[in-house]
């Protein structure tokens, strides 16, 4: 089978991080050779854009300035890390992809998504995620999981953490639009339960999609 794109998508605080590192483990255990990367990020160049976006205060960039380097930083990434793994054969996970702009630039930040979706058609000229997963959970449990994970490890707030539960109900409601309007590409899964429970669900959602996976991953 070609190399597939699958991208993980979803509010802060809903465990993607960590389920996309289960199901790149379950994947390399039958022979699929799985590239692992995030958004803002991946490469070099789109690692140091990542650092200019996220740090600072709420108002530091205007809703089109920040859409233009999240775009900047991801057409760095599908050039020069996705596209070839792909090429090569292997499967790349993405922890957030252009769903996340949609979601936070087009919903929230009131650029409007038919604006995000034509900056996006733009640059990167018809190529999407072959499946996107859109983790969904109530907000203020979500919100719970980022303050305790901050405490916890004295990890930083990102500007967007910091934003009020207000904002991440929008950001809930974007991404359940995004799905509805996408059936076929956009899942969601109920992010609410054990590690154990969400990868189960994430398993089924992908051999929903690949039917030859059926049984095999997972051991189950
Ligand atoms: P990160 O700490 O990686 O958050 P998470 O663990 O929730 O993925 O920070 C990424 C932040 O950047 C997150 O708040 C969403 C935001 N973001 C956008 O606003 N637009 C985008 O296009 C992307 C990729 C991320």
């Amino acid at each position: 089978m070609a190399g597939q794109f699958i991208t993980f998508e979803g509010g802060e605080g809903a465990g993607k991080t960590t389920q996309a590192k289960m199901l790149a483990d379950a994947l390399e255990k039958v022979g699929v050779e799985t590239i692992l990367t995030r958004e803002p990020g991946g490469t070099f160049g789109a690692e140091s854009i990542r650092k200019l976006v996220l740090e600072g205060t709420d108002d530091r960039w205007s809703g089109m300035t920040e859409l233009l380097l999240m775009y900047a930083a991801r057409l760095d990434h599908v050039e020069k890390l996705i596209k070839p793994a792909l090429q090569r054969g292997a499967w790349v996970i993405s922890d957030r992809f252009s769903d996340s702009s949609l979601a936070y630039q087009g919903y929230a930040r009131d650029l409007g998504a038919d604006r995000v979706r034509s900056v996006h058609d733009v640059v990167m000229e018809g190529f999407n995620p072959d499946l996107t997963l859109v983790f969904d959970m109530d907000v203020y449990l979500s919100l719970k999981r980022v303050e305790t994970r901050a405490a916890q490890d004295d990890e930083v707030l990102t500007r967007f953490d910091k934003a009020g539960q207000a904002f991440h109900t929008t950001i809930r409601e974007a991404y359940l639009d995004i799905a509805k309007n996408e059936p076929a590409r956009v899942k969601v899964v109920d992010a609410d339960g054990s590690r154990q429970a969400v990868h189960s669900r994430i398993l089924n959602a992908l051999t929903a999609k690949y039917p030859e996976f059926a049984g095999k991953l997972g051991g189950a």
